[in-house]
């Protein structure tokens, strides 16, 4: 069973202090201030839009990552497999994690056949002890974490909202969202002190746009994308920071015939090798996002530009009925 914190810490939710009266407030200096301020970040937009152009034309040489160490969390099978094999086909030594100890082992086994370095662990990414273990085991038998891909996730629609059984919804939160929490918490510090190292997340489209009947799921996504953003506000509060993230989104992905064949989806799924490419790529290039295909990019930035009534309706043309009800998520949340 996933463990779940019930008691809420005093603190969160005390009495509160009133409202000071006294706010010492000047709205004329805050004006007075900010629009200089404003002018000269509309500037540095002109110069940073300059920059990705130029970095786009001539791209700098992308990062070697031969001999790094890469954990890989969900390796057991579907995406995470494949970011597993691609990673050792880089020349890295890969952490293979899943909470399928069999599957985790097969991933590992296939890496080493193939002349790579490879270990399986055993770990519920959605429980903070067995995180902090699986920390200790992988440093001692790997070493220092370089690069963290967290990927394990519980793909799971079908229900409306209150349909949605409690535990079903708790366990996909705790997947999808709450373990980044935990593996960050473990692993985050040691980059920072060494300051080096690259934390990828895997995301979805949905982080950007909801789909009916998977609410929990989408809800874990749009929560991670945030979570990502203030991850890597914090590692620049360090003015020389060189620990990178990058949160990978993707469309449906082809993970097995059974999974495609009860989407109800107009335009074809990705490949796995597809997303490993460009999450990769992507790690390599020190990329903040990576939309997989790329052109999603502009799809999900439409949503910002068109009324939200058209977007639904676009999203009704191409997806109608969402995810399989259950699609594998009580199998995988009796795990647990
Ligand atoms: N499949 C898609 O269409 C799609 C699309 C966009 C994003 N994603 C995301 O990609 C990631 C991988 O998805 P997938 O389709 O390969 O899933 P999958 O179900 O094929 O594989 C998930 C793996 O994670 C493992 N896992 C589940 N819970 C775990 C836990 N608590 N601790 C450790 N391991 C756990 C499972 O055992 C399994 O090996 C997920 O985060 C998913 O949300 C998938």
């Amino acid at each position: 069973m996933i463990r779940t914190t019930t008691a809420l810490p005093e603190d969160l939710v005390g009495d509160v202090a009133p409202p000071s009266e006294d706010r010492p407030w000047s709205l004329v200096r805050d004006v007075l201030t900010l629009v200089p301020q404003l002018v000269w970040h509309s500037l540095l937009v002109v110069v940073d839009v300059a920059v990705a152009v130029y970095t786009l034309v001539f791209p700098p040489p992308a990062k070697n990552l031969a001999g790094n160490v890469v954990l890989v969390t969900g390796a057991g099978r579907g995406l995470g497999r494949g970011l597993a094999l691609g990673f050792a086909r880089e020349g890295c030594k890969v952490a293979v994690v899943d909470i399928n100890m069999t599957t985790a082992s097969s991933t590992a086994a296939d890496i080493v056949a193939a002349g790579g370095v490879a270990k399986a662990y055993s770990c519920n990414v959605a429980d903070p002890d067995d995180v902090t273990a699986l920390r200790r085991s992988v440093t001692s038998d790997l070493g220092d974490v370089d690069v963290l891909v967290n990927n394990a996730g519980l793909v799971y629609g079908g229900d409306k909202l209150e349909d949605c059984p409690v535990d079903n919804a708790r366990a996909v939160i705790d997947v999808n969202l709450s373990s980044h929490f935990w593996m960050l918490k473990e692993f985050l510090p040691g980059m920072k002190s060494r300051n080096s190292g690259h934390v990828v997340a895997i995301a979805s489209a949905t982080s950007f746009g909801g789909i009916e009947k998977a609410a929990a799921y989408v809800a874990s996504k749009f929560g991670l994308r945030g979570l990502m953003e203030v991850v890597r506000l914090e590692l620049n509060l360090n003015p020389n920071n060189k620990v990178q993230t990058t949160t990978v989104y993707p469309y449906f992905i082809n993970t097995s015939a059974d999974y495609v064949s009860q989407w109800k989806i107009r335009l074809p799924p990705i490949s796995i090798e597809d997303v490993v490419e460009a999450t990769i790529s992507g790690v390599k290039a020190n990329s903040i996002s990576v939309f997989a295909p790329r052109c999603l990019h502009l799809a999900l930035y439409l949503k910002q530009l068109i009324p939200p009534k058209s977007f639904e309706r676009f999203m009704s043309i191409l997806i109608f009925g969402m995810l399989p009800k259950n699609n594998g998520c009580s199998e995988k949340t009796r795990q647990l």
